[in-house]
């Protein structure tokens, strides 16, 4: 069974292929490689063995996609591709709103020109609404988004829904991610920024390297146990595996499915720098700075339905996942580059 992975070569896409080949799928990759390397496709070969057909192609481009469906029997399809950067998608909202909903729009077309009509969906718990209570279940309420980054994934999961209405044959599983941080054990693949980092633990990782001098921790006096905000920190490696677990439910269940893909245990930013310099000896000098705009006090899951519907549950602990981002740093001070 052979499953295309869009934006297959980026930090979660990589780790997606590895256990897709591991579980015995064959991986097709389309990306433009606008925020990734080859080498994380290459490397995904040494850690499995295993070769993954790739095509170096933007998915609005309909007809490299469908030159790709021509050329392959496809069964599913995971999409990643996508632009990430909350801040930067404040700055350039046209880019953000251009490349997220024309990609999934043309994908989609395509798809339904070849007749395949089944997919997984990134999402992110960033289509919750910000006057939810803890923890997030999918019923909760969605919108409100407060940067274009969060209305592409809103606006993409409602062309989701409307498809499925349409068209009983469709089977879709929309993954909300919660913060997916760590590696791969091999320490071969992992998070590899291209800038300065906007998120934690890429962050905490080069200042205990010494690329960055020290960490700015975004606030204090949230309502939260130690005044520092809270998250739900997923394994990439658990989140992964949770694609693999969203395959199999749509090769079985017609429709459209919504899950939370999250630990359900909240780790404030304080509690990451003690277990990243616990874990791994590194300090992290930091310092308090003001509220990053946009940030909430404490997001975190109720994974409960894809425990019961996927079978899925994450099983790495915060200590894996410092320790598998340290790993993946240190082996590589400077990512792919
Ligand atoms: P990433 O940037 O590492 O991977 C995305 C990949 O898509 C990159 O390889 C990029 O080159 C490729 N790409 C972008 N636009 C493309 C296009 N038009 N055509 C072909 N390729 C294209 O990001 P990631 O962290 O692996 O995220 C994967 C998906 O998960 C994204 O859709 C992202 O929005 C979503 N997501 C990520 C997080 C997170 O914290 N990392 C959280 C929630 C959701
Ligand atoms: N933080 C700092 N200093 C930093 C970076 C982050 O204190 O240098 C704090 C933030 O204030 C927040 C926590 O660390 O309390 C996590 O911040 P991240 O930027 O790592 O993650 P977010 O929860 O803000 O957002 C991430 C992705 C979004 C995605 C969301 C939910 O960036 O795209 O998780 O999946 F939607």
């Amino acid at each position: 069974m052979s499953v295309l992975v869009t934006g297959g070569a980026g930090y979660i896409g990589s780790h997606t292929c590895i256990e897709l080949l591991n579980n015995n799928y064959d991986v097709i990759v389309v990306d433009n490689l606008c925020n990734s390397s080859p080498k994380s496709l290459k490397r995904v070969g040494d850690i499995t063995k295993k070769k993954i057909k790739f095509y170096k192609a933007d998915v609005c481009d309909k007809n490299a996609l469908r030159n790709i469906f021509t050329e392959n029997k496809i069964d599913c399809v995971i999409h990643f591709a996508g632009l990430k950067a909350v801040g930067e998608s404040v700055q350039k909202p046209l880019e953000y709103y251009d490349n997220n909903l024309s990609s999934t729009l043309t994908l989609l077309k395509v798809m339904n020109e070849y007749n395949v009509k089944k997919i997984v969906f990134s999402s992110s718990a960033t289509v919750y609404s910000s006057d939810n209570e803890m923890p997030l279940t999918e019923d909760c309420k969605t919108g409100n988004c407060t940067n274009p980054y969060g209305w592409t994934k809103y606006m993409g999961e409602q062309i989701f829904r409307d498809l499925a209405k349409s068209d009983s044959e469709w089977a879709i599983a929309l993954l909300r991610y919660f913060n997916p941080i760590g590696a791969h054990k091999s320490g071969l693949i992992g998070e590899s920024p291209k800038d300065i980092p906007n998120n934690l633990m890429p962050y905490v990782s080069q200042v205990a390297i010494g690329k960055l001098k020290e960490l700015s921790v975004f606030g204090n006096d949230y309502d939260t146990l130690d005044g520092t905000g809270v998250r739900d920190y997923i394994h990439v490696v658990d989140l992964a595996k949770g694609h693999v677990a969203a395959i199999d439910y749509i090769n079985k269940h017609k429709g459209l499915d919504v899950f939370n893909l999250g630990t359900g245990v909240g780790y404030s930013v304080l509690d990451i720098v003690n277990a990243f310099e616990d874990t791994t000896n590194q300090k992290v000098p930091y310092k308090i700075t003001a509220r990053r705009a946009g940030d909430l006090a404490t997001v975190y899951s109720d994974p409960t339905k894809s425990k019961k519907l996927l079978g899925w549950k994450a099983e790495n602990g915060i200590k894996e996942m410092c320790l598998d981002a340290w790993n993946w740093q240190k082996n590589n001070p400077n990512g792919y580059e």
